[in-house]
């Protein structure tokens, strides 16, 4: 039986790994995002590299109509989606008070609208087939309130939230959730959020390749959390312990170290 995932945000970054690896486990694979020659381009390598059937849709999942219309491309073309990817996304480093609202709408529509909407419209036949894995790309930032940068990682808690409550209903359907948190990632997330990813991170950024290959194989067993690298983990159980006080204080300053600084 042959298995198809769905990957938005396939032309870059951990998207593009999640396409590696998908089809190197003999996925065919729907390449989605904005920028065609890219999506082209790797559907080709893909399919010669790994002999699977790479489709493209180009969508703008700020479009808050764009869910309808995916759906709508892939039963026109009778894909069945057995593994939805929402990894899409981008952050905007900042004060909120100056930010463009319109760019505001837009990342909260790619990150959470956009999201939830494919996951209502994809969900039910995966359920029905008793099979299927839905794999979010939240964020540790989402564990904690990001002063300069608040609207993104209120966005990312919305994602990790969102997916844990999921993978509690969606238990015994025989539809897995996952949510992988990575922490700062090479990409080209901080090129378009305005922001140093070598500063933010301070200490390194892990390889995108290693993020998608930690979550896909979360998501193959079935984990409902999934945190790729060691330090990105201490990082999660220490939360737990730091005073909220003093999270989002030194959050404010981390993510202020930063600006300007791309
Ligand atoms: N990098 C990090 O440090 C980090 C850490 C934690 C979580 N994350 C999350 O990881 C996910 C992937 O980010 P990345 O680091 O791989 O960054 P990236 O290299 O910038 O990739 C982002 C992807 O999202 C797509 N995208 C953005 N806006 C879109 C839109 N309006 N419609 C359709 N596709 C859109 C982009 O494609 P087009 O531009 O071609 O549309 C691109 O393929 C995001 O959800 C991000 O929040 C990243």
């Amino acid at each position: 039986m042959s298995n198809t995932a769905l990957i938005t945000g396939a032309s870059s970054g951990i998207g593009e790994q999640f396409a590696r690896h998908f089809a190197d486990d003999g996925w065919n694979v729907v390449l989605l995002a904005r920028r065609q020659e890219r999506l082209d381009a790797l559907a080709t390598t893909l399919e010669s590299k790994f002999g699977i059937e790479a489709a493209v849709i180009v969508e703008d999942l700020s479009d808050s109509q764009a869910p309808e219309r995916i759906a709508g491309v892939l039963n026109a073309r009778g894909i069945a989606v057995n593994a939805l990817v929402n990894n899409a996304g981008f952050g905007h480093l900042g004060e909120f008070i100056s930010a463009d609202p319109s760019m505001l709408q837009s990342m909260m529509t790619v990150n959470m609208l956009s999201l939830v909407h494919l996951t209502r419209l994809l969900l039910p036949p995966m359920v029905t087939e008793r099979r299927g894995h839905i794999l979010n790309v939240g964020s540790l930032a989402g564990y904690l309130p990001g002063p300069h940068m608040a609207v993104y990682y209120a966005s990312k808690a919305f994602v990790n939230s969102f997916s844990e409550a999921l993978a509690v209903e969606l238990r015994a359907t025989g539809v897995t959730v996952t949510v992988c948190c990575p922490g700062p990632t090479a990409s080209e997330f901080g090129k378009i959020a305005g922001s140093d990813v070598r500063r933010l991170t301070a200490v390194r950024s892990m390889p995108a390749e290693r993020v998608a290959r930690h979550a896909y194989r979360a998501m193959q067993a079935g984990r409902v959390i999934a945190i790729p690298g060691f330090g990105n983990l201490l990082i999660y159980h220490a939360l737990r312990f730091l005073p909220r006080a003093v999270a989002r204080r030194l959050t404010g300053l981390l993510n202020r170290a930063t600006q300007g600084k791309s």
